[in-house]
């Protein structure tokens, strides 16, 4: 028993889809806290006005009843209500009439650090929307939903995921500056996770890890390009008697430098995962590219972008870690229903529960 997500949905198409398979059937869902993340993830010091446009409202059109899932595909959609304002530019069939609103005439100046180029050259495209589209890290909306799905679900069993920015104090002050230079930022985050027992993971393949598979669903957010699991690059510098955990009565550690994972393993103490974000690729005074039309240096494409998104990383960071987690738990206490994934979840707590020998 696996849980997995599928997502579909362009930045400025109709919809954002997401597919999630093998959840438990009996789960309840509250759409608020659904949308409650939906929100969290459209805030943040930095963000563009395209958020107010926005109102993200999750919808559900299969996997649930009367708020219950049905142990079936829960298939989650998230309207782009900014669709509107692409109809023509954005039309999935061929559009009739004549081009009107965003997206009408092709981009042919690809900015650095961005899709464009790779993706143009890569799918063979004449128009770089064709690919920045979906590379565009808009699809994080409904990857959140998925993510808040999953919390529920680690909620039965008692763990509890939550995000936020390193250095939350000074973001203002950068963005602001940034703002005014036309520049863009980016940043660290972390997740924390409490509450998880000792035993996701695995170290019998190196696809099993959790610290591995932690570590691919945060690379997996766009704009991620560094990820430590506790102290991460910090410990490379300690000595083995300042940087490991020692073990004390009660099977507990003092310290927590390998932030909950040792071999693979989730050990019972938080776990804490940090991801840095690059400063965002599209910039109002734009760095010089080539037009792909003519072969001449250009200015790369501006479109109306984020200053910093590192608050709306801090979210969808968290319903990466969640979902990954809820993944682990699903292949570790399995079940057809919620009660006995609960159930294999207390008889395995019991069965650790450490005495003296
Ligand atoms: C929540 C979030 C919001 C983002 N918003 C923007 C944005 O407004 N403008 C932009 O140029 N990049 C933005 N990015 C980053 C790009 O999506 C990303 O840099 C791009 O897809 C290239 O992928 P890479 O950075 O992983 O190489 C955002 C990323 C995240 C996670």
């Amino acid at each position: 028993m696996t849980l997995k997500l599928t997502t579909a949905g362009e930045s400025h198409g109709p919809a954002l889809v997401a597919i999630v398979t093998g959840l438990p059937a009996g789960l309840l869902l509250d759409r608020e806290a659904i949308d409650h993340d939906l929100h969290r993830r459209q805030l943040g010091y930095g963000r563009s006005p395209r958020q107010q446009i926005e109102t993200d409202r999750v919808d559900v059109l299969a996997g649930l009843r009367h708020g219950r899932t049905l142990g079936t595909p829960l298939a989650l959609v998230v309207p782009n209500r900014d669709h509107k304002n692409w109809t023509w530019g954005m039309s999935p069939w061929p559009p009739e009439g004549e081009p009107t609103g965003k997206g009408t005439k092709p981009v042919t100046v690809p900015r650095p650090g961005h899709a464009d180029l790779a993706g143009v050259l890569k799918y063979g495209l004449d128009d770089v929307r064709d690919a920045l589209e979906r590379a565009s890290a808009r699809h994080t909306a409904v990857a959140v939903a998925a993510g808040a799905v999953a919390k529920a679900l680690l909620r039965e069993i008692g763990i509890e995921v939550a995000g936020g920015v390193v250095g939350l104090d000074e973001l203002s002050g950068r963005v602001d500056e940034a703002r005014q230079d036309r520049d863009t930022i980016g940043g660290v985050v972390e997740a924390r996770a409490r509450g998880v027992p000792p035993g996701l993971g695995s170290y019998a393949t190196k696809d099993d890890r959790l610290d591995a598979r932690l570590a691919a669903a945060l690379m997996g957010i766009q704009a991620v390009k560094g990820v430590e699991i506790g102290e991460g690059f910090a410990l490379a510098a300690m000595r083995g008697s300042q940087a490991h955990d020692e073990i004390v009565p009660g099977l507990h550690r003092e310290t927590n430098r390998a932030g909950g994972i040792e071999a693979g393993v989730s050990n019972g103490e938080e776990i804490v995962v940090r991801a840095a974000m690059k400063p965002l690729p599209t910039l109002m005074r734009p760095l010089q590219t080539v037009d792909l039309a003519t072969g001449d240096p250009a200015e790369a494409l501006v479109e109306r972008s984020d200053t910093a998104a590192v608050e709306a990383l801090a979210v969808v960071a968290e319903a990466a870690v969640a979902f990954e987690l809820a993944r682990a738990a699903r292949e570790k206490f399995g079940g057809d229903a919620l009660g006995d994934f609960v159930a294999a979840h207390t008889a395995y707590l019991e069965r650790i529960a450490w005495r003296p020998r």
